[in-house]
C-alpha cells in the first residue's frame, strides 16, 4: 500500500454537515467532517495523542472537533485548542495530529495520504465527465471485498478474464482471442484499447439493443481499459446502444480488505427507471470476479516479477507491477508509519506524516506519533522488519534521537507523551 497519492475515500454526498465519520483506508483511521463556517471537508488522523480515542466518536463544536475521551478540542488543522481539565495550563507543542490536504471533485472526497508540497504530488486523473449530467446518466453504488486492492486492480483491467468470469454478461467463450490492442501510457496510467465481441445483451438492453444478427454478424465493440496509480479504474464499452463508463477506486482499507466505490455513466436508457437495472448489471459482474479473485494465492501480490507468468494480453498488468517496484523502491510504501502496541498480539495502528510536517520545519519534533519509533519497536520486540526491497527514505525530517520524546513548554503533567505505542487496534 502506498502514500503519498490522491485516495478517493467517499461520496461527497455521503459526508454529511454536523457529525464526524470514520474512514479507513491504508490501515489507517480518519475523522472526516465538514467545517461549520465554509462546509468544507477536513480530513484528521482519527487518533487521539492522549489516550488514543477515536475522534470520529466525538461529537463538533464549530469547526473543531471534540474527542470523547477527556473533550480535547481539535481544530481543522488537527491541533489541540483546549484540554477541558486544565484550561489555565498551556497546550503542549505534541497536542497535534496530522491533517491531511482534501478536495471534492468528480463526486468524491479525495484525501491527499502523503507529506509531499503540492507541486510535487502525482496528479488526479480528469474523470470531468462524471459531471456531465447532460449526456450521461449516473448510478453509484459500492462494494465490500476481502481481497487486497493490487489483486481487484488487475482484475478490473483485464481483457482476457471475460469469457472465463463473465460469459453471458459482456465475456464471450466463443471468442476468447486477445486481439491486437493499442496502449496509452504514462508514469500515472496505462490504458489498453481493443476491439471485442461480446455476446447479445440479456434483459432489457437486449430488448432494446439493435444488435440482434449472429455473433459472426455483429461488429465489434471497442472495449478500454485503464488504470490510474494507486488503485483507479475506468472500464469504457462502446455498446451498439451507447457508451457506458465505470469509474471505480479500489480503496485499500488495509491490507486484505478493499472498499471499491463506483460512478457508472451511460449515454443510453438516461431515466431514472433504467437505474436498478444498470446497477444489477455492475453488481453481477463484481460478484462473478469476487468469486475467482478471493481465492487467488499469494493473496497480495509477489514481489517479484517472475513469481507469475505473464502473457501479451497481460500487458497493463506487467506494467502496473513494473511501477509498484518503483514505488516501492521510492519509499512509497506505509509500511514503517506502523504504531505497534504491547501484549502477545501483533496490535497496530497507523498514522502517515502530512505535509505539515515537512511545511514547517520548526514543528519538526512536535509529533507524537514517528516512523523512527515504530520500526525500532518492532526490531526491538524481535519481529522481523517489514520486507526491505531496497533502502527506505525516512518521511521525516526529525532532528531528534528518535527515543528522547520531548518535554513540553508549559504542562508537564499534561504531557505524558512518552510512549506511543498505545495498544490501539483499528477496526476495518
Ligand atoms: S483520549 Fe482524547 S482527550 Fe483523552
Ligand atoms: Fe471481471
Amino acid at each position: 500500500m502506498f502514500k503519498n497519492f490522491w485516495y478517493a475515500v467517499e461520496f461527497s454526498s455521503d459526508v454529511k454537515p454536523g457529525k464526524p465519520m470514520k474512514v479507513k483506508l491504508l490501515g489507517q483511521q480518519l475523522v472526516l467532517y465538514r467545517k461549520h463556517s465554509d462546509n468544507s471537508v477536513v480530513a484528521l488522523s482519527d487518533l487521539c495523542v492522549h489516550r488514543g480515542a477515536a475522534l470520529s466518536d466525538g461529537e463538533l463544536k464549530g469547526d473543531c472537533v471534540v474527542c470523547p475521551y477527556h473533550g480535547w478540542e481539535y481544530n481543522p488543522g488537527g491541533v489541540v485548542e483546549k484540554i477541558p481539565a486544565h484550561p489555565d495550563k498551556g497546550i503542549p507543542r505534541k497536542a497535534r495530529v496530522d491533517s491531511y490536504p482534501t478536495q471534492e471533485k468528480y463526486k468524491f472526497v479525495w484525501v491527499y495520504m502523503g507529506d509531499l508540497p503540492e507541486e510535487e504530488r502525482p496528479p488526479l486523473p480528469d474523470w470531468s465527465v462524471i459531471d456531465d449530467d447532460v449526456n450521461y446518466r449516473a448510478v453509484t453504488g459500492e462494494f465490500l471485498w476481502k481481497s487486497n486492492y493490487e489483486r481487484i486492480l488487475e482484475n478490473g483491467v483485464d481483457v482476457a478474464h471475460t469469457p472465463f468470469v463473465h460469459g453471458g454478461v459482456f465475456g464471450n467463450k466463443e471468442k476468447p482471442e486477445v486481439p491486437e490492442f493499442q496502449i496509452e501510457e504514462s508514469e500515472w496510467h496505462c490504458k489498453v484499447s481493443i476491439e471485442l465481441n461480446p455476446p447479445r445483451s440479456k434483459g432489457l438492453w437486449g430488448m432494446i439493443n439493435p444488435n440482434r444478427q449472429a455473433l459472426a454478424d455483429r461488429p465489434p465493440v471497442p472495449v478500454s481499459t485503464t488504470w490510474w496509480l494507486p488503485n483507479m479504474i475506468l472500464l469504457e464499452i462502446g455498446t451498439p446502444m451507447g457508451a457506458l463508463k465505470i469509474f471505480d477506486v479500489n480503496i485499500p482499507i488495509d491490507e486484505e480488505t478493499t472498499l471499491v466505490k463506483f460512478v457508472a455513466l451511460r449515454s443510453f436508457f438516461k431515466g431514472a427507471w433504467a437505474d436498478r437495472d444498470a446497477r444489477r448489471r455492475i453488481f453481477k459482474v463484481l460478484y462473478e470476479d469476487q468469486a475467482i479473485v478471493d481465492a487467488v494465492r499469494p493473496e497480495l501480490l509477489p514481489f517479484d516479477l517472475s513469481a507469475e507468468l505473464h502473457v501479451k494480453s497481460d500487458y497493463n498488468a506487467i506494467k502496473y507491477r513494473r511501477r509498484r517496484q518503483e514505488l516501492i523502491e521510492a519509499g512509497w510504501g506505509v509500511e514503517d508509519n506502523t504504531i505497534v502496541g504491547e501484549g502477545p498480539a501483533r496490535v497496530e495502528a497507523r498514522v502517515i506524516p502530512s505535509p505539515v510536517r515537512k511545511e514547517v520545519p520548526e514543528l519538526a519534533s512536535a509529533w507524537n506519533y514517528k516512523e523512527v519509533r515504530s520500526r525500532e519497536l518492532r526490531m526491538g520486540r524481535g519481529e522481523s522488519e517489514v520486507p526491505v526491497r531496497t533502502e527506505r527514505r525516512l518521511v521525516m525530517d526529525d532532528p531528534e534521537p528518535p527515543s528522547a520524546a520531548e518535554p513540553t513548554q508549559a504542562a508537564t503533567t499534561q504531557d505524558s507523551t512518552q510512549d506511543s505505542t498505545q495498544d490501539k487496534e483499528v477496526k476495518a
